[in-house]
């Protein structure tokens, strides 16, 4: 049985990778979410919200003694407060980070010491973005918050070039510009603080949104096959 923890699984590209694996026999999902959407013999469901201060470090990580591949998806993401820096609404600024930051970098710290002593493979996908790449306007908090889980998986993959029988794998992958309710949250927001909304409302009209199951299908590649590279845009594969 290969145990996958992912947290997001209610909407979007979670729970799209949530059904895909859970097609699999081997697979046993353990999902993280406010909401749960998913009904399954082999799905536990933990309810939590991320965005609270303690809640990753609480929050069960359930110990199978006889896991020996575990995959831990870190996915869960909000776009935050879409103001210019001065005019952001500081408790969702904090959310933010809490959410795309804080909490999937002590899931993983929490997963690698409870698996590490008892399992032989562990991948760390940490769902980050384009954004983490490139500054977009009025997105601060959540460029500067995926960028950061770009440099927490970086040096994941730095520490786990020091040792030779490596059981560790992490990537940190943008996904592209997908069709999910965090696009929808994207093209709601007034234009007057959001520069690019155009480009963002063209996008879904010319069709260019790629499909959730299209990705979490590129994604379960990625897990079959890890690349060494630990930053990864799916659209270049
Ligand atoms: N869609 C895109 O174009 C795009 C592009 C680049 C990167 N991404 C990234 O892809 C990931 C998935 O996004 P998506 O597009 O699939 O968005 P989505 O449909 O809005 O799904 C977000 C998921 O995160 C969970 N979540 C949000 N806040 C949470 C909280 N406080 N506590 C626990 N879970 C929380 C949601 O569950 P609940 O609401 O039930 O808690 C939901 O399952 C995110 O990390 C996002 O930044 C998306």
């Amino acid at each position: 049985m290969v145990y996958y923890f992912i947290t997001g699984t209610s909407s979007g590209i979670g729970l799209a990778l949530t059904q895909q694996l859970l097609g699999q026999k081997d697979a046993y999902v353990i999902g993280y979410s406010r909401r749960n959407a998913i009904n399954h013999s082999r799905y536990k469901h933990i309810e939590v919200d991320f965005s609270q201060p303690g809640s990753a470090r609480e929050v069960e990580i359930p110990e199978y003694r006889n896991a020996k591949h575990i995959v831990l998806i870190n996915n869960a993401g909000i776009l935050g407060d879409v103001k210019p820096i001065g005019k952001i609404d500081n408790e969702l600024l904090e959310k933010t980070f809490m959410v795309n930051t804080i909490s999937p970098a002590i899931l993983t710290n929490r997963l690698l010491s409870a698996y590490l002593p008892i399992s032989d493979s562990i991948i760390v996908i940490n769902i980050s973005s384009g954004a983490a790449r490139h500054a977009v306007e009025s997105w601060s908090g959540y460029c500067a918050s995926k960028a950061a889980i770009d440099m927490f998986s970086m040096v994941l993959h730095a520490e786990q070039q020091l040792i030779d029988n490596r059981k560790v794998r992490v990537i940190s992958v943008a996904p592209g510009i997908v069709d999910t309710p965090m696009q929808d949250s994207v093209r709601q927001v007034d234009p007057s603080y959001f520069p690019q909304s155009e480009r963002f409302h063209q996008y879904k009209q010319k069709g260019l949104l790629a499909p959730s199951e299209q990705v979490a299908k590129k994604i379960v590649e990625l897990i079959g096959n890890p690349p060494n590279d630990p930053i990864i845009d799916l659209r270049t594969i």
